[in-house]
């Protein structure tokens, strides 16, 4: 069993992370890392898929193989930023179905809006995996899980790049079933709601907005 909250604390992640979170890395690069991260989160997270076997022929003899089962996964991009995520990880799963949840933070009440939801059929026989960067409040993370639930999902899991000790009680208060795959655990909030140490604004960070 995944436990509820993973650190994946393997040096290649660290190191990326790192020059993530620095303010002088070009949007190139921190593209490019987020994409190379959400990598190595999705080998942590994909753990314990669902197996089969499918016999098979080697150029020596026949074998039972092992082989994925089941409906494909279904990777639901909390938007904007759960895009980051979104590209590396479907390279790695190609087959895998893709939804879109567009919340935006209300600067005042720090509280999701919704304006956005499209996610694929038959969301209760899949592996599902939300993704956005920053665990912060948990608000918009807790608000698209109960529209993943209501939609039907049932085995539900969340990656991130940081998370905030707020954002990640927020969750286990909300979501105790849904295990929580992170690079890294950082200190606090800020009163602007900002991840600290943290990298900023992830989305403004990868597509070099404002
Ligand atoms: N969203 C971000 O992009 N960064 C934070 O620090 C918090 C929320």
């Amino acid at each position: 069993m995944l436990e509820h909250l993973n650190v994946v604390r393997h040096p290649l992640v660290q190191h990326k992370l790192t020059i993530m979170r620095d303010k002088t890395t070009s949007t190139n690069t921190f593209r490019r890392l987020l994409r190379e991260i959400s990598q190595l989160l999705a080998y942590e997270i994909t753990r314990e898929m669902e197996m089969t076997t499918r016999t098979i022929e080697t150029p020596l003899c026949p074998m039972e193989a092992p082989m994925l089962a089941g409906k494909k996964p279904a990777l639901i991009s909390i938007l904007r930023a759960g895009n980051g995520l979104l590209d590396g990880v479907l390279e790695l799963m190609p087959a895998a179905r893709v939804g879109f949840v567009g919340l935006y933070r209300d600067e005042k009440t720090l509280e999701p809006v919704q304006y956005y939801y499209k996610v694929p059929s038959e969301m209760e026989e899949r592996l599902v995996i939300t993704l956005d960067p920053m665990l912060a409040t948990g608000n918009s993370s807790v608000a698209a899980i109960d529209l993943l639930k209501k939609s039907g999902a049932r085995n539900i899991r969340f990656m991130c790049l940081l998370a905030a000790p707020e954002g990640i009680a927020r969750m286990q208060a909300a979501h105790p079933d849904v295990p929580i795959v992170t690079a890294a655990v950082d200190e606090r909030l800020n009163e602007h709601g900002y991840i600290v140490p943290g990298l900023g604004d992830a989305g403004d960070r990868m597509f070099g907005t404002k």
